[in-house]
């Protein structure tokens, strides 16, 4: 059967752990560029119906750096979403590339991917789910203290990277709390899957409360891609919640980046010597190298 990546729990607890370990390895092998070709001739499709910056240019570069190809294929290129059924796209995309990286709305259409796809798929962000940002995450967490005996608060969104974070911790036993406003925690399958995996996180509405005890507090923007009509709204809601410097006291800060400077952290956080998030956006790349070399 083929392993794909829908989420991060597509992949065992081993598997989790091989990836990480294969990341590592890559981050010191490809170090500035340099070309180590275990993917040489393959080529790696990448849809997306979202801008990004990360996620395009790490995996495009990783797959450089693995010395294989990378198409980007933007909304306007494909039939995919104007007429032609997702099936259809993945039983043609199995008969040219390897791998199939989707950065779409609906997560069922990466699963519907996954279902007729005969080579991998991998996950890019859907609005549930970020399982790319987690491997990332994890690695950084891993690197920054040596293992994943880490107290962590999420203070934010409880949306699609948060939902992935939720089951990672669960896998490799990061203490997790998640402090979103009313309305706005990770949702029930989320939940109850972390709880199969592990422990299912802790949930407040109480930001002050879960930054306490952590040693690392996480964010992501309060207004995600495809939510812009509910900005107002959003920014109501999520008053109280900011990154700042009368929240925090010295926790390191993930972010998964882009950030709303002022919004949902303030620029003196996100300048601060505690932020982790440009180790956080360079281990995409070195992940998701883990990560490709895993799948093929
Ligand atoms: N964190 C992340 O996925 O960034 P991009 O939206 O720039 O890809
Ligand atoms: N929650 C954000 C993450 C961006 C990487 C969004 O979906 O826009």
């Amino acid at each position: 059967m083929t392993q794909h990546f829908t989420d991060i729990d597509d992949l065992s607890r081993d598997d989790l752990a091989d990836v990480l370990t294969r990341a590592t390895d890559l981050k010191e092998r490809t170090q500035r560029g340099k070309a180590h070709p275990v993917l040489a001739g393959q080529s790696l499709a990448m849809i997306f119906e979202k801008p990004s910056t990360r996620t395009r240019i790490s995996f495009e570069t990783g797959m450089t750096q693995l010395g294989g190809h990378a198409l980007f294929l933007g909304p306007e290129d494909i039939h995919l979403g104007h007429g032609e059924p997702i099936r259809d796209t993945a039983r043609v995309l199995s008969r040219y590339v390897d791998v199939v990286m989707a950065r779409v709305f609906d997560h069922a259409d990466v699963t519907g991917l996954a279902e007729y796809a005969t080579i991998p798929v991998v996950n890019g962000l859907t609005d549930d789910a970020h399982p790319c940002q987690t491997l990332a995450d994890l690695l950084t967490i891993q690197e920054t203290f040596g293992d994943f005996d880490v107290d962590v608060a999420w203070v934010g969104d409880g949306n699609n990277v948060c939902q992935s974070f939720v089951r990672g911790a669960a896998m490799t036993g990061i203490d997790l709390t998640v402090a979103t406003p009313a309305g706005y925690e990770p949702d029930d399958e989320t939940m109850d899957r972390a709880a199969e995996l592990g422990d299912a996180p802790e949930v407040t509405n109480d930001p002050e409360a879960a930054v306490a005890d952590a040693d690392v507090v996480y964010t992501d923007v309060w207004v995600s891609m495809g939510q812009e009509d509910e900005r107002a709204e959003k920014l109501e809601a999520f008053d109280g919640f900011q990154l700042n410097s009368e929240l925090l006291s010295g926790q390191k800060v993930m972010h998964c980046l882009p950030a709303h400077r002022g919004e949902e952290i303030t620029d003196d956080v996100l300048e601060s010597d505690d932020a982790l998030v440009w180790d956080q956006a360079e281990n995409r790349l070195h992940a998701q190298k883990g990560l490709l070399t895993f799948l093929r």
